[in-house]
């Protein structure tokens, strides 16, 4: 199994003073910074560009940065993103017409590339493309928003990506984004997760530090 990896999404972080959010948690123990890009067409809600990337690199940020597209279409945003720093890029497969294409953008332009299933999407409609990726999203949420209860139905999802992971040979992370917390992050381990979106969980306490301890203890029990 690889290493655990938590990436605190900044959704629900006080973007007026975004570089301090992003220093703060990561100095609390993130490993990278999840940023989710809306564009009120894929999904009912409206985010970040490119230029906002852009501005934690200017800033100074060093983290990787995960960004989570939820916009179509996806090549031009794909490019813009790759040239403002961001390290994985990750979008829908309903929300590009070659998917295969998207896929080889990301990686031409030397970034990350992963695919992101919202919860009703199947596995197994990505498994001609496993072997391109550096990560696995499923939602487990509908996505638009942070603070929504997880999807139970995805722990089931989470099993058949580990199984179709692990039996590719390839090293894809498996990550899962949407409503995770303390009482249920070892439960998702428990069914194969690796990398664990978590935004309003840490970004609604006063002590970031306090919650991401107790999310890798529950992880390490
Ligand atoms: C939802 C986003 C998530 C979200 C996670 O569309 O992709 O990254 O912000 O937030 P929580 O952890 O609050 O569900
Ligand atoms: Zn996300």
């Amino acid at each position: 199994q690889q290493e655990f990896i938590i990436a605190p999404s900044v959704l629900n972080a006080n973007f007026a003073r975004l570089g301090e959010e992003c220093d703060t948690v990561l100095a609390a123990g993130g490993d990278m910074i999840h940023l989710d890009v809306m564009d009120n067409h894929y999904v009912p809600n409206l985010t970040v560009g490119p230029m906002v990337c852009q501005a934690l690199r200017d800033y100074g940020l060093k983290a990787p940065i995960d960004v989570h597209l939820m916009v179509e279409p996806v090549d031009a945003l794909i490019e813009a993103f790759a040239k403002a720093g961001a390290s994985y890029i990750s979008f829908h497969p309903d929300a590009t017409r070659h998917l295969d294409r998207s896929i080889e953008l990301v990686r031409e332009l030397g970034c990350r590339p992963g695919l992101v299933l919202n919860p009703a999407v199947p596995v197994a409609s990505i498994g001609q493309v496993l072997h391109k990726l550096d990560m696995l999203l499923l939602m487990s949420v509908n996505p638009g928003f942070g603070g929504q209860a997880f999807v139970p139905y995805v722990l089931d999802k989470l099993k058949e990506a580990r199984a179709m992971i692990d039996a590719s040979g390839h090293s894809v992370r498996l990550e899962v984004d949407g409503g995770i917390k303390v009482h249920n992050i070892a439960d998702v381990a428990q069914a194969g997760a690796d990398t664990f979106v978590v935004g309003s969980e840490i970004f609604s306490a006063d002590d970031y530090k306090a919650v991401i301890d107790r999310l890798k203890t529950r992880l390490t029990q």
